[in-house]
């Protein structure tokens, strides 16, 4: 229909559009308007998950990307298969494989971020009203998943050990949750690491109750300090989804991920996920499969290891000497988030208003929590400021922070 048939009345159409109510019931990202208001000129931000850029390997990246149009031609830019491309998948099966999780190319399905591996997760065995188990606090994206399918939650609180896996079964048993979700290693947002013997009595319960265990773990890699653990996908096998990413360990941009899991819950994934982008980008695939196949990522992922251990060790130094003594704060072994805890009265989310004003932005702790009831915590990020601002936010922070307490 040409411009002057519209009348002003069809051009305003889409405000009238009757919006679904499971949709219009989605709540903006408290974290995307921290990060708005933290990205203001001045201020100095330990509240983004951002990787550091001065980190991703550009020049290698670029030689991939080249060498992906080079190699496979037209095959780089064409529709693709929904499971992947079948050499990066394969590459990362033997990865899998090499960290303990034995998987064969065929458990290994290619998505376009975790965050979409969460999503298809809910898409699969969620209906409306459906609970789901996960820590207390727990990773703000996977709730935003989670919400859209209604789901419901059976929260498990957290100590130095990560979840207090003995206060499971009987969440089983009351709630009877259709799916557990946990970040058992260096968690977003608390940096905690699950301990072995936990692990083992997770997968055990999980698999007694049939539940299915979701793992989400895109930081495991990133370890600086401590003893590594099996990932719940090393212990429990087929009855654990893993979940992994290039997004902490390469580049986010590139929203190149995975699934591990048993080749008959996989059947149910690319079936769901074809329902929603058909295939993950193909060229951002072949890419990333140079990368690994030209034997890039191991020497990568060290240096990474070297810059956040540093800039992690910096920021605990800092904040020993200039906040109070009377709060808490995690000191994770791995990852890019610490976790500190105000006194009770103390609410982190008003707290920020000042913090803002001082300059410093930390993401306050409420919207990590499935319900929303705990105000006096806030996460760090320090992965993405530079060794030289770190000290100088931290001062700024413990300013705000003597202030009103
Ligand atoms: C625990 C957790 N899961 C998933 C994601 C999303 O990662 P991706 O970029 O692979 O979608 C993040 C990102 O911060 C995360 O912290």
């Amino acid at each position: 229909m040409s411009k002057e048939f519209l009348t002003f009345e069809v051009m305003s159409m889409p405000e009238k559009w009757e919006i679904a109510p499971h949709v219009l019931n989605l709540e903006n990202s408290i974290i995307r308007e921290i990060l708005k208001i933290s990205s203001k000129p001045g201020v100095i931000s330990f509240a983004g998950g951002l990787p550091a850029p001065e980190m991703f390997p550009l020049e290698d990246l670029k030689k991939c990307a080249i060498d992906a149009i080079d190699t496979y031609k037209s095959d780089s830019m064409q529709y693709s298969l929904s499971m992947g491309i079948t050499p990066l998948r394969d590459v990362i099966a033997e990865r899998e494989t090499k960290f303990g999780m034995a998987s064969k190319v065929e458990n290994i399905l290619i998505t376009s971020g975790s965050q979409q591996g969460i999503e298809l997760c809910a898409r699969a065995f969620i209906a409306p009203g459906d609970y789901i188990i996960t820590e207390n606090p727990t990773y703000v994206g996977a709730l935003q998943a989670f919400n859209f399918y209604q789901a419901r939650y059976a929260t498990i609180d957290m100590d130095g050990e990560g979840m207090l896996v003995d206060q499971v079964e009987d969440a089983i048993k009351k709630y009877k949750p259709k799916m557990i979700y946990t970040v058992s290693t260096f968690q977003n947002p608390t940096g905690i690491t699950m301990s072995e013997e936990r692990r083992y009595a997770l997968v055990d319960i999980a698999a007694k109750h049939n539940i299915p265990l979701v793992d989400d773990n895109p930081y495991g890699e990133i370890r600086f300090a401590g003893k590594s653990v099996p990932s719940l996908k090393a212990i429990g096998g087929d009855a654990v989804i893993g979940l992994g990413t290039f997004s902490k360990t390469m580049a986010p941009g590139l929203r190149i991920a995975w699934i591990n899991a048993s080749t008959k819950i996989q059947n149910i994934f690319e079936r769901v996920k074809q329902c929603t982008d058909l295939h993950s980008n193909t060229f951002a695939q072949y890419m990333i499969y140079n990368f690994l196949s030209a034997g890039k990522i191991d020497g990568h992922i060290q240096r990474l290891i070297k810059n956040y251990g540093d800039k992690r060790n910096l920021m605990l130094k800092e904040m020993e000497t200039h906040f109070p003594s009377s709060m808490k704060w995690t000191k994770p072994q791995g990852g890019l988030f610490l976790w500190v805890e105000l006194p009770k009265k103390v609410s982190a989310s008003k707290l920020f208003e000042e913090a803002i004003e001082q300059k410093v932005a930390y993401v306050y702790g409420k919207p990590f929590f499935p319900h929303g009831d705990v105000d006096n915590t806030f996460r760090l990020n320090f992965s993405n400021a530079s060794l030289e601002i770190i000290p100088e936010g931290i001062k700024r922070l413990a300013k705000v922070i003597k202030d009103n307490i």
